[in-house]
């Protein structure tokens, strides 16, 4: 396996290695899972993808979510993100489908708003529009080094609240249903995770992000507001241009993404599988102390 550095400090390709061979071969997944710690986001091109052997592969990192409610593929270890119709035509650019995929253009990490948080998501593209529609990634590990060390001590004890509802609020209010927000109560995180394979602090950020424990709301909201611009400021992404047999995986706790825009007449599918983040992962110490006493 070759790891081929994409550029921007973090990011890169893996050569010489399949999803197959991650799934079924102890020291391909121990090479895959070192560059994972190490560059955050890993590239596989030329990749023969089925649902089943992107399951495999993602399984080696952790245990699969299962798909919320309200999202395609609810149930499932799948997400579907897909803006084609049950009749096999694109759907229109003010259908729910759509408006989902623009709140997947604001700056995020997943599922910072499940009680049990990810480690990584592995994302495939099966129908991609032929302008735009690429994915954009920052290192909120870099940022958080770029920080001041005075700064850096007290976002480490710091927590943030995290709430699906207030980012899809950002798109259309409603976006988030009665049962997705009975289903996703906010959940409160330290504002840095760090890895405990390496011992590197990343911003723990998203767009779900909406206030900060013991900070007074507006303060709270201009504190996350200027880390997030911090974390994406120019020139300091890794831009993922889709072709057909990428699939890209990324580390939820030390990055965000966001999607691009494409036209929204262009047909565009992608599956994402979802890994939980467990205990080896440093998931363990992310709750604020009186959040952990009362579980
Ligand atoms: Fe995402």
């Amino acid at each position: 396996m070759e790891v081929i550095p994409l550029g921007s400090g973090f990011a890169a390709e893996l050569r010489g290695i399949t999803l197959a061979d991650v799934a079924s071969d102890d020291a391909a997944y121990a090479a895959a899972r070192a560059a994972f710690e190490e560059h955050s986001v890993l590239v596989l091109r030329n990749q023969d993808v089925t649902d089943e052997t992107q399951l495999a592969f993602s399984r080696r990192f952790g245990p699969p979510e299962v798909t919320k409610v309200g999202s395609e593929g609810t149930g499932s270890h799948f997400v579907i993100l897909s803006t084609i119709g049950p009749d096999g035509k694109v759907v229109p650019a003010d259908h729910r489908m759509q408006m989902r995929a623009k709140a997947n253009q604001l700056w995020h990490t997943d599922s910072s708003f499940k009680r049990v948080p990810a480690l990584t998501s592995i994302l495939s593209a099966r129908i991609i529009a032929e302008h735009g529609g690429e994915t954009e990634y920052v290192s909120t590990r870099l940022a958080f080094e770029r920080l001041d060390p005075d700064v850096r001590g007290r976002l480490e004890n710091s927590f943030a609240w995290h709430d699906y509802a207030h980012s899809r609020g950002q798109i259309a209010a409603g976006l988030a249903s009665a049962e997705e927000r009975a289903a996703l109560p906010p959940q409160c995180w330290r504002m840095v995770w760090r890895n405990p394979v390496n011992g590197r602090g990343a911003l723990y950020l998203a767009s779900h992000a909406y206030a900060v424990e013991g900070i007074e709301p507006a303060a709270g909201k201009k504190l996350i507001d200027d880390l997030t611009a911090t974390a994406t400021a120019p020139g300091t992404s890794y831009l993922h241009e889709w072709r057909k047999g990428d699939v890209v995986m990324w580390d939820n706790r030390a990055t965000m993404h966001r999607g691009r825009p494409w036209p929204s007449h262009e047909a565009r599918l992608m599956i994402r599988t979802t890994i939980s983040a467990t205990e080896a992962d440093g998931v363990g110490i992310m709750h604020p102390p009186s959040w952990q006493a009362a579980e």
